[in-house]
This record gives C-alpha cells, structure tokens and sequence, in this order.
C-alpha cells in the first residue's frame, strides 16, 4: 500500500509506493482503513527539519501525519466499543516505558516526565498518511457518522479541550466560584479557531485577535459563531484590553512568542494565560517583564502551558465538534479549506495555505 513519508538523510518528502500493510498486533488491537489526515505547523516543521526526531528504530524514513480520522476494518476478538463500519479517531501519543514514569504508567502519557513517550507521524513512529493502520483500541476514539466530513478536525480540537479542561480545572482556585467570562484566542488557524468555538460553546464572550485584516475567511468564522475579530494591525494589545475589559482568559494558537507575550501584559485580574503553540527559533526579543511580573503577582494571575491531549480531551473534543457541528455546520465545514490527494501531500505541507488542509485517502 502506499505510505507518504519524510527521508531526513536525504531530506525529501516522497511517497513509498510498497510500504507493508499492516497486520492486528493483540487481541485488543483495531485496524483502520485511513480516510483523512490533516495538515498542520507541526508537520511543516517536521518537513522543514526545524522539528526533528529520528524515524522508528531502524527505518530510513518516518511516515507523516498525526491526525486521521479512519473507518474500522477489523477488530481483535478482545476488543468491546468498535466495530467493522464504525469511525475512529487515534490518539497521538504513547507512552513511555520508564517504570517510574507515573504520568505513562497511569494512561497520561501527555504529561510523560521522562520525554521518552512516542507519537505517531511525529516522533519514533509511524503516522497515518497511508492507507491502513493498526494499533491497540485503548487509543481509538469511536466518532459519530453525522460528522463524517468533519471529524478529521477532531486532533486539532482535543488541543484546546485538553487547554479547556486544565483552565477549568485551575480556576477552582477562585474560591468562590468565580466563572472566567471573557476569553481572548490568539490567532485564527483552525487550533484557534476551533478553541473559539470551545469557548463559545463553554458560554464565554471571545474575541479573536490575530494578525490579518478583514475581508478574511477567519474573520469571518469568527464572527459566525458570534465571536469578535480585532487584526492586531489594528488595534495593540493594551488597544484590545480596552475593547475587551477584564481578559480572565487567553488561549493562544499561534507559535508567536512575542505576539504571546505582547498579550500576556493586558492579562485581567485573575486571569490565566494558556500557551499551545511551539515557538520557531528566532533571536531573543524584549519582553517588558517588570510590568509582567508585577501583574502576574498584583493580579493573581497564572500561565499555563499545555501539549497533547488524554483521553478525556479527545471524548470532550468528539462530543463538542458533534455540537458545533448542529450549531455552525457552514462554519464548521468553512475551516477545512483545501483538499489534497496522497500524491500531492507534500504540497500542503511544504505550503500553507487557507485554513485547514487535509489529505484525502478514502471515502
Ligand atoms: C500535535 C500533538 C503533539 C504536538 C507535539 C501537535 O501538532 O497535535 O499531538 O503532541 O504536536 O509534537
Ligand atoms: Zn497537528
């Protein structure tokens, strides 16, 4: 079967026209006939050697992709919630093997301690841009068919789910049940644009901030599903604080570290600060950290960063795009911007364009 792989000795993207097809590992283990993979910044760094690990022991090459959206096609005998016909989302990440690693050892290997944990299409194991897959049930996420066209945005969301559930879980601290009301995202690519529509659905007042001027396809995503969208060539971060009042919250998309930072100064009183993106290696810029300090200590205020995703965050993230999907079908649909056959899956990922791209395998 065919494979779409990344040669770092010879630095080349190339498409592997006899890569073995895989066989049920355990009882417990599901094969996948792939449908989708998207496309994201993870990816590009990967195939621009700015983000690299080794390919699996042993291989030459590292199949990409890391978020798939597959239809089961067989089943072990042990395995109970899929089966042939049903759709599945798996999961990235597995963990590592280090005993002492109690995050791996109790299923979390998104907080893994050791660094040691795996992911598929991005670290030391193979990914889904081909046509079959296997791996155990444990890492498969059933997905409901009403959102077929959809669900390969499911990876991308568990990003702010799992960005969700943490905040939630760390505003406990306001002891008297404070709910944080007014979000900020930045930047609006589609982990962004799906974290604002988290939000909303969460019943925060959001507004996008990010760099591109309307008319804009984001912008205009943002504002059906009744967010607000500042260009940040508009409007500067203390600009923004003012439009918006008291941030109790941001969620950041971006990977900009100094757009981050820039924003983490108008923070609120109380607010958290979420970090999702990987930041490029650029020089080290200034950062008013006086007046940073001091409102992180004067406003009690706390910054998160978050990677990867539990399983938790991938239940919530079907759950929640199955929601979206009843409120905003157009906008939902309107982030998947460009699709590519496996062939040409070099192209979206040496190139972004659009919103989301994804490569289509099966129907
Ligand atoms: C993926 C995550 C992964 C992270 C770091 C992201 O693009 O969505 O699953 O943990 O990259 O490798
Ligand atoms: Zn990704």
């Amino acid at each position: 079967m065919r494979a779409a792989a990344m040669y770092p000795a010879r630095k080349s993207l190339e498409i592997i026209p006899d890569f073995p097809e895989p066989k049920l590992a355990s009882p417990t283990s599901v094969k996948l006939r792939v449908l989708k993979v998207g496309v994201c910044g993870t990816d590009r760094e990967i195939a621009s050697f700015q983000y690299g690990f080794p390919p699996p022991a042993g291989s030459e090459f590292l199949v990409m992709g890391h978020e798939c959206l597959g239809e089961v096609i067989e089943t072990g005998p042990d395995v109970q919630h899929l089966k042939p016909g049903d759709l599945a989302i798996p999961m990235v990440r597995r963990p590592c093997d280090h005993p002492e690693c109690a995050p791996c050892r109790a299923g979390r290997q998104d907080f893994c301690i050791t660094g040691d944990y795996k992911e598929r299409g991005i670290k030391q194991l193979h990914g889904f841009l081909t046509e079959q897959i296997v791996d155990e049930a444990l890492y498969m996420n059933p997905v409901p068919q009403v959102i077929r066209d959809v669900a390969v945005l499911v990876e991308p969301l568990t990003i702010a789910e799992k960005g969700l559930i943490q905040a939630l879980e760390v505003q406990k601290r306001l002891p008297w049940g404070h709910e944080p009301k007014r979000a900020v995202v930045l930047g609006a690519g589609p982990v962004g644009l799906l974290g604002a529509m988290a939000l909303r659905n969460s019943g925060f007042m959001v507004t996008v901030y990010s760099r591109d001027r309307e008319p804009d396809p984001s912008a205009d995503i943002s504002k059906a599903i009744g967010a607000k969208y500042v260009s940040s060539q508009d409007a500067t971060s203390d600009q923004l604080a003012a439009q918006v009042g008291n941030i109790d919250l941001v969620y950041e998309a971006t990977g900009n570290s100094k757009f981050a930072f820039d924003v983490l100064k108008v923070l609120g009183t109380n607010g958290l600060f979420v970090l999702t993106g990987v930041p490029g290696k650029h020089p080290a810029s200034e950062v008013d950290t006086d007046r940073i300090m001091g409102n992180m200590v004067l406003k009690n205020q706390c910054l998160l960063g978050t990677v990867n995703a539990g399983k938790d965050a991938f239940q919530t993230a079907v759950k929640d795009l199955t929601a979206f999907h009843a409120r905003w079908p157009d906008a939902v649909k309107n982030l998947i911007t460009g699709r590519f056959p496996l062939e040409k899956f070099a192209e979206p990922i040496n190139k972004q364009t659009g919103i989301k791209n994804i490569v289509e395998i099966a129907q």
